[in-house]
């Protein structure tokens, strides 16, 4: 897929066919989370995939806005070391995923890690060391539903020269 149709028409996705994805194709939308931008190049982060029904289960009950992941084959943790970037990359990393799982053909969402109350209870579930921080979870697999959320449009957030 065109890189620039993969951005414009990648969208959150909810709901997920039953079906598991190769393990190939996870761990080459990790490398593209792995390469992402990273201020001062420290790449602070480190990837957690999650397939096990028990843990994404487990993962889904602990977050507000994220009880699909019970559903999806594949949750991603993106934790990083607590680096003042931290969030910044992290979150160029999960960008990275999204679009690299619509590459594939694959629809996910970014449910949200960093600021929520929860955030240290998954990195323990997980194994997590102290000094890391959570920064998304991203629920991963062949979609089962379309969505287009409204965007606002170009004109009214491109500036040029000036605000
Ligand atoms: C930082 C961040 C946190 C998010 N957290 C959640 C979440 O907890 N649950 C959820 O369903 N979607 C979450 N989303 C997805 C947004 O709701 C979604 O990106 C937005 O509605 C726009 O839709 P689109 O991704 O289809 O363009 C989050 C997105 C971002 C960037």
């Amino acid at each position: 897929m065109d890189a620039i149709d993969c951005m414009k028409t990648r969208r959150s996705i909810r709901a997920y066919e039953d079906r598991r994805v190769p393990k190939e194709t996870i761990e080459d939308i990790v490398d593209c989370g792995r390469l992402a931008a990273s201020a001062i190049n420290i790449q602070p982060w480190h990837f957690i995939v999650v397939e096990g029904p028990a843990m994404r289960k487990r993962i889904a009950d602990t977050t507000d806005y994220g009880k699909f992941i019970e559903q999806a084959p594949v949750c991603i943790a993106v934790f990083c070391e607590d680096t003042k970037y931290y969030l910044e990359d992290g979150s160029a990393a999960t960008q990275n995923i999204l679009n690299a799982a619509r590459a594939h053909g694959l629809g996910s969402c970014w449910v949200a890690g960093d600021k929520k109350a929860y955030a240290r209870r998954i990195g323990e579930m997980l194994g997590v060391p102290e000094g890391h921080k959570l920064v998304s979870l991203i629920s991963i697999g062949y979609p089962a539903e379309a969505r287009s959320p409204a965007k606002k449009p170009l004109s009214e957030v491109l500036h040029w020269e000036r605000f």
